[in-house]
């Protein structure tokens, strides 16, 4: 069975609603708490590049990388298909390597808990500080681990485009909070207007990270990245949130010192 992230088609329908407001809270956060202008953005995992698609749309210079040749192919398709310019660019962000600075980076929903260890973790705050201009921010979302969290949790989304119904359901089918890892199956249901059935399934791991633990990883990298501002998933750009054990979807943005 074909994995999740083979079809961006899919893995797009249902972060699509989230766009818009993502676009106007990085367009706020550029202007307020930027030191420079921003004109060239980088997103690290970039996926179905929906907002590598729509930051170019408002005329940013945007760089979408990510490991996945199936994911960047569908960017360039939507990039063509709507008469607009982007680089996209397999690598690794871990070890990023890209000819330009930037005066913005973001990197929302998870992302970044790909990395699996907090040496790849600090890696990747590193190379995005390497790539970023003096005064150039770094936005990553990403969500926390309550104290008290419930280990098993299981989400379905239901979503309809083109014709094509697409139920997601994703589910935490192991937990180790020793080793800060929990296992997500993906389980993706799309019924064409045809009729016909396409399932797709994916697991995979993510690193947790309860707020200590977050802290102390922008600790590690404070000679290079300091917290300028910290928010949440209502994206909301005059609301800012606090950051303890109740945040559970942070928005944090990073300043290069
Ligand atoms: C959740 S998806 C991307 C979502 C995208 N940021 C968005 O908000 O629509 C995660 C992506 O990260 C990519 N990825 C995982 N580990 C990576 C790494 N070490 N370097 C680059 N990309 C990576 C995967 O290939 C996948 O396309």
């Amino acid at each position: 069975m074909a994995t999740w992230y083979d079809h961006p088609e899919y893995f797009d329908m249902l972060f699509r609603d989230e766009t818009e407001g993502e676009v106007k809270f990085f367009e706020k956060a550029f202007e307020r708490i930027a030191k420079r202008k921003v004109k060239r953005v980088l997103e690290p995992g970039c996926g179905s590049g929906r907002l590598v698609v729509a930051m170019a749309a408002e005329g940013y210079e945007m760089t979408g990388l990510d490991l996945s040749e199936s994911m960047l192919n569908y960017v360039n398709k939507q990039l063509k298909r709507k008469k607009l310019t982007a680089e996209t660019v397999i690598g690794d962000m871990t070890q990023m390597d890209l000819p330009h600075k930037y005066d913005a980076a973001f990197c929302t929903f998870n992302t970044f808990r790909h990395l699996l260890s907090e040496k790849d973790a600090e890696a990747h705050l590193r190379s995005v500080a390497n790539h970023l201009n003096k005064g150039g921010i770094y936005i990553l979302g990403l969500h926390l681990l309550p104290l008290d969290a419930f280990e098993h949790a299981i989400e379905r989304f239901t979503t309809n485009y083109g014709g094509t119904r697409v139920t997601t359901t994703i589910k935490v089918i192991e937990f180790d909070r020793r080793k800060r890892i929990e296992v997500l199956r993906v389980l993706v249901k799309a019924t064409k207007r045809s009729g016909v059935i396409e399932r797709v399934k994916s697991e995979f791991p993510l690193r947790v990270y309860t707020c200590r633990q977050l802290k102390s990883l922008f600790k590690k990298v404070d000679d290079v990245l300091e917290l300028a501002a910290v928010h949440d998933y209502e994206y909301d750009i005059d609301e800012t949130a606090t950051f303890d054990d109740d945040l559970t979807e942070g928005v944090f943005v990073l300043r290069k010192r």
